[in-house]
Formats: structure tokens, C-alpha cells, sequence
């Protein structure tokens, strides 16, 4: 008889942000199939479900080696009678009936290749498949109309469905760095999301901007995307204000200066030679690379044409210096790390997180913090890297 995984004390804790959860782990079939089961109940607009599966998948990348036998997973929380039922299944026989058949599905397949469209959202993804939709190229020969960040999703389909790199990531910095301190000297970009965790590869790459000298990063959003758009990098962008207030599990009182965050979705003309880690190719006002004829918006036609530069989603967003540390904790992730630091919040300290402030319902007051580590400290949580936000 082998012995069980000792389980870690931290893994027996419920809130995801109370565990550590690295980017590799040991359980990878698992969180495979239970993962694929959460991404398919929010495809079908539950989410309740899609939760469940997704933290019965996280508290398995806690454990210290692979699961082997249903005893192992003793006195493990998160875990249940669907997630488990999958695991024995997968255990036994390798597989499980039920995820293969999702995965094999038609409406699976078709709904996860059309919200793989940036711009295109569970609903409409929906409405595309009745409609008899099942993959970018027919939307792009359909009649459906298209707003402009999903013509722009339809037009750079083939570059955005690949990963970017770490490299291309650190290029796509240093020109955002470039175009902050030309802008607003003395203002500090922080590589924030899926990078910040460690990871090698992200389906975007997200910046955090902000300036030591409280409100000089006012009005600072749009000078940047227009020295951008000067230099020729932009294929497309669309700035908003912070949205996350909006959300249902966002905190009760929103912080009254709120509306000076700003946020940017975004798609970059990478040049191929930086994005291999050469130098930074520069010709102001010109192309970055080659590929005339490869106007955005010119024509709903997916490109293919991809010598000499790779179209690249990009987030920024701006923060005051005052809200830092909450922005940065806020947008480094993962979406289930961020949700169960909310939960936590509201459930076991009666206070509202968001990506701006931290509010006391019961003191009836904001709780102030310029770093990630004080912020778990009013949370009483025990801090957690970036590394370890990986649920
Ligand atoms: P990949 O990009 O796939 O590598 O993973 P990622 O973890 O970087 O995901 P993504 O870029 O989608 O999100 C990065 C972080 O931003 C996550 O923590 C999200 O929770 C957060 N985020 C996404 N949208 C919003 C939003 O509207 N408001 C706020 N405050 N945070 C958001
Ligand atoms: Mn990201
Ligand atoms: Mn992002």
C-alpha cells in the first residue's frame, strides 16, 4: 500500500486565496477535464456550475503530488459529488464519458471558437450558433453586423488565436514604456496578469500605468493612445472607464473617485524581429513592418498575410498612485483568484475589495494601502506571490 499524499494544511483551506497555487503542478488531467467542464457551463450561462468545477479544479494544483485513489483526496474542501464523480471516473478508467462528450460536442466546439472572437461574448456566440455559425471563417462570410471590436476580432482572428511569449510581452513593454514616459515622464508601467504570475505564454499582455505624484496620471490614458497611434501601433483600441463596479459581486459602495480610472482594450502592430527579442525597430509615423494592404477595417477578410508583424491584444490601465496596490492586486489574477479574495472579503470580514479600495462595512470605512501585502493584511490573510495566484 502506498502512502497518501500528506495533504497540506493549506490545501484543506476553502478560499483559493488562502492557498498557494503554482503554475505547475501534478494533477494536470484532472484540472484538464474539470476545466473543460467549467468553461462549458459558462458557455451554457451557468454559472454556478462553472464556478464549482473550476474551484474543485484549483484545489487540486495545491496538492503536492498526483491524486491516485479517491482516498487521497481526504479531507480535501471544494470537491463536489459531480467533481468527484469525474475524478473517480477519470481515475479508473483514464477518461471521463462526460467530459470527452463535451469536448467532442458540436455546440462546445462551435460556442468556444466563436467567443474566441475578442470582441464576441457568450450571448452573441449563442445567437450566431442558432443562427448556424460554427467557426470564425463563417462569421466572417455571414451577414451578421459586426461592432468594431469584433470586425477587428474577425479581421486579426488567425494572429490573436496564437499565444504570445514572454519575449513578445517585454517588446510590447518597452514600447508602452516609450510612450508613457514620452507623455508623462516619471510615470511607472507594472506588467501585470498571467505574466506577473510566471507564466510563459498569455492570450494578451496587461499593464498597469500609474505616477508617484498623486492625480498627474489624470487625462494620461488618452495621450498615450494617441502618441501610439502616431507611431503607427495600433490596429485598434477602445477606452473605457473601469467596469468592474458594474459586476454583480463588486463592492457595495464604489469609491467616490472612481472615474478617473480609465482601462484600454487594445490590439498591437508587433513587428516579428522585436517580438524575437531584436531590437526595437522604430520608424515614426511609418510601418513597423511589412504587409501593405493590411489596413484595418479596409475589408472583413481574415488575414493571413503575417511576415512581418503579428497583431497582439493589449490591456492598459491606468491607476492613481493612491489606488495602486489595490489595481495591482486586482489585475494580476487569476479571474478565480480574484473572485475568492471578493468572496473572502464580503463573507469572512463584512468588507467590499475592488480593484480601487477596500471598504469596512462594519467600521464604515475605507481601508487605506499602498502594497499587495498590507491589503492581505487588513484581509487577514496570509500573503500570497503572484506566483502562488495560479488557482
Ligand atoms: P491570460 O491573459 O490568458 O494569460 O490570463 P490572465 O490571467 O492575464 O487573464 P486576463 O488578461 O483576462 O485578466 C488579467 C486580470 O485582469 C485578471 O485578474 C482579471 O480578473 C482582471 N480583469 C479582467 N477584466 C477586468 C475588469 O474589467 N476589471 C478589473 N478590475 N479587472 C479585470
Ligand atoms: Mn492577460
Ligand atoms: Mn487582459
Amino acid at each position: 500500500l502506498t502512502p497518501s499524499p500528506v495533504i497540506p494544511k493549506s490545501s484543506a483551506k476553502s478560499y483559493a486565496c488562502q492557498r498557494r497555487t503554482p503554475l505547475k503542478h501534478h494533477n494536470l488531467l484532472l484540472t484538464e477535464a474539470l476545466e473543460l467542464l467549467s468553461e462549458n457551463a459558462e458557455l451554457g450561462e451557468n454559472e454556478g456550475r462553472s464556478v464549482a468545477f473550476r474551484r474543485a479544479a484549483a484545489i487540486l494544483k495545491t496538492l503536492p503530488q498526483a491524486v491516485q485513489r479517491m482516498e487521497d483526496l481526504q479531507g480535501l474542501p471544494c470537491l463536489g459529488d459531480h467533481s468527484l464523480r469525474v475524478i473517480k471516473e477519470m481515475l479508473e478508467y483514464g477518461s471521463s464519458q462526460e467530459v470527452e462528450s463535451t469536448r467532442h460536442s458540436e455546440q462546445y466546439q462551435a460556442l468556444k471558437a466563436l467567443t474566441g472572437i475578442f470582441g464576441v461574448g457568450v450571448k452573441t456566440a449563442e445567437r450566431w450558433f442558432r443562427g448556424g455559425l460554427r467557426c470564425p471563417s463563417d462569421v466572417a462570410k455571414s451577414e451578421e453586423r459586426l461592432n468594431s471590436a469584433q470586425q477587428a476580432g474577425v479581421l486579426y482572428h488567425e494572429d490573436l488565436s496564437q499565444r504570445v511569449s514572454r519575449a513578445e510581452a517585454d517588446a510590447i513593454g518597452q514600447i508602452v514604456e516609450r510612450a508613457v514616459q514620452e507623455v508623462l515622464p516619471g510615470a511607472q508601467i507594472t506588467l501585470t496578469g498571467g505574466f506577473r504570475r510566471g507564466k510563459e505564454t498569455g492570450h494578451d499582455v496587461d499593464f498597469l500605468i500609474t505616477h508617484p505624484e498623486e492625480g498627474k496620471e489624470e487625462g494620461l490614458m488618452p495621450k498615450v493612445i494617441q502618441w501610439l497611434e502616431t507611431q503607427g501601433v495600433l490596429l485598434y483600441q477602445k477606452t473605457t472607464r473601469n467596469s468592474y463596479l458594474e459586476s454583480k459581486d463588486g463592492p457595495s459602495r464604489p469609491p467616490h473617485n472612481m472615474d478617473r480610472f480609465e482601462r484600454c482594450f487594445s490590439i498591437f502592430k508587433l513587428d516579428r524581429s522585436t517580438g524575437e527579442g531584436g531590437p526595437l525597430a522604430q520608424a515614426p509615423g511609418g510601418e513597423v513592418g511589412g504587409c501593405e494592404g493590411r489596413a484595418p477595417g479596409s475589408e472583413l477578410e481574415p488575414q493571413h498575410c503575417s511576415t512581418g508583424w503579428k497583431a497582439v491584444r493589449v490591456d492598459l490601465v491606468v491607476s492613481p498612485y493612491s489606488q495602486f496596490g489595490f489595481a495591482l492586486l486586482g489585475w494580476t489574477g487569476s479571474k478565480l483568484f480574484e473572485r475568492e479574495l471578493r468572496r473572502w472579503a464580503g463573507k469572512e470580514k463584512n468588507m467590499s475589495l475592488s480593484s480601487h479600495a477596500l471598504y469596512d462595512n462594519s467600521q464604515r470605512r475605507y481601508l487605506r494601502a499602498s502594497t499587495e501585502e498590507e491589503i492581505f493584511s487588513h484581509l487577514g490573510l496570509e500573503y500570497i506571490p503572484p506566483c502562488d495566484r495560479n488557482a
